[in-house]
């Protein structure tokens, strides 16, 4: 079986390398970029794809949940070809609300189970493209100087000793926030997770606008816990040591990165190239070469060799289906909103 992955695999990238070559010379159309990783990977993507077909790349790099809300807003007029990365669930609730394409790959054969599932779950309107589960960090220097106890555990991050000490994404724009909201309401049931969110609330310094940001903060000293996925953690912790990173006691979830066609794309020729060549082993491997440690959806992807070692996390079984779903997802971002955000500290 694997030989067959990797032969078919081979294969294909021959083809690929012929159609670069003779594609290049002319100019070959456009395509626009929704783009919803860090910003390097997204850039080493939208240069490569044009280096390898000559179809310009028009990149624009946002969260997970302001390309859904982009997506919403120009659905009458849209302006994007593809939506890659970003959380799975806006890319689900995307596609129930018809705002994306259906479309199979032919390379779908060449991935992990879990990636085909979305495509299925969503008559392929979406397909996943990497994964990783969520955590935090903190920094142990400043942990130390204000005597503050090891958080081990989600119910460490309410302790009142961690008063603005922690800092997470506003789940509205971020899908690594949503994810975190989803899992606390999958481990604990809606009702203590609220008080749970209630109660973070008062330790949060910040909520920012993408899910990685805390990560850095918690490296720069600006925050001395960062709420993020392991591998933005882990990446930041290979450059600065005092950060160390937590895969919570009580179990976690994970995130099905996405990739989405456009609904009424501009450029479905492209689209498709785009689509097809994201599910191969060399663009995946451009994260890991850009510091980003997710897992590939590609089963010749080689796994990150900086990449988190998965024994050492309790995943939940996350439901995609019922998070993802528009009715669920606007309904607890809007009780975040009302009774969250809104709280004074
Ligand atoms: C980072 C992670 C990705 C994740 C993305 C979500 O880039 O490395 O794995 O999908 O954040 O971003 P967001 O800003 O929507 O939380």
């Amino acid at each position: 079986m694997k030989t067959m992955i990797r032969t078919t695999f081979l294969a294909g990238s021959a083809a690929l390398a012929l159609f670069a070559a003779g594609g290049a010379a002319k100019a070959q159309g456009t395509l626009v970029l929704y783009c919803a990783v860090q910003e390097e990977w997204c850039r080493a993507m939208a240069t490569t794809f044009e280096k390898e077909t000559g179809i310009k790349v028009a990149m624009t790099r946002k969260s997970s949940g302001e390309f859904y809300a982009q997506l919403k807003a120009e659905s009458q007029n849209p302006r994007g070809d593809i939506w890659w990365g970003g959380t799975g669930d806006p890319h689900m609730q995307a596609a129930e609300e018809g705002l994306t394409e259906a479309y199979t790959s032919p390379n779908m054969s060449q991935l992990y189970d879990w990636a085909i599932k979305a495509h299925k779950d969503t008559q392929g309107r979406t397909v996943g493209i990497y994964t990783g589960a969520l955590g935090f960090g903190y920094n142990a220097k400043l942990l130390k100087a204000k005597g503050l106890p090891e958080p081990k555990c989600w119910a460490d991050l309410i302790d009142p000793k961690f008063k603005d000490e922690v800092q997470v994404a506003d789940p509205n724009s971020s899908g690594t926030s949503y994810t975190m909201l989803a899992t606390i309401v999958q481990l604990f049931g809606e009702e203590k997770a609220f008080d749970w969110l209630k109660k973070l609330h008062k330790n949060i310094n910040q909520y920012t606008k993408s899910g990685a940001a805390p990560a850095k903060a918690t490296s720069l000293g600006e925050t001395t816990v960062g709420i993020t996925f392991l591998h933005d953690m882990l990446a930041i912790a290979r450059e600065n040591p005092d950060v160390k990173v937590v895969a919570p006691c009580e179990g976690t979830g994970y995130e099905i990165g996405s990739m989405s066609m456009v609904k009424g794309t501009r450029n479905p020729d492209n689209a498709k190239k785009f689509y097809d060549w994201a599910l191969t082993p060399k663009p995946q491997s451009l994260g890991a070469e850009n510091k980003q440690f997710q897992t590939p959806s590609n089963k010749a992807t080689p796994l990150p060799q900086f990449g988190l070692d998965m024994s050492t996390v309790k995943l939940i079984n996350y439901d995609f289906g019922k998070y993802g779903s528009s009715a669920v997802r606007n309904a607890l971002l809007a009780r975040w909103d009302k009774e969250v955000k809104s709280a004074p500290k």
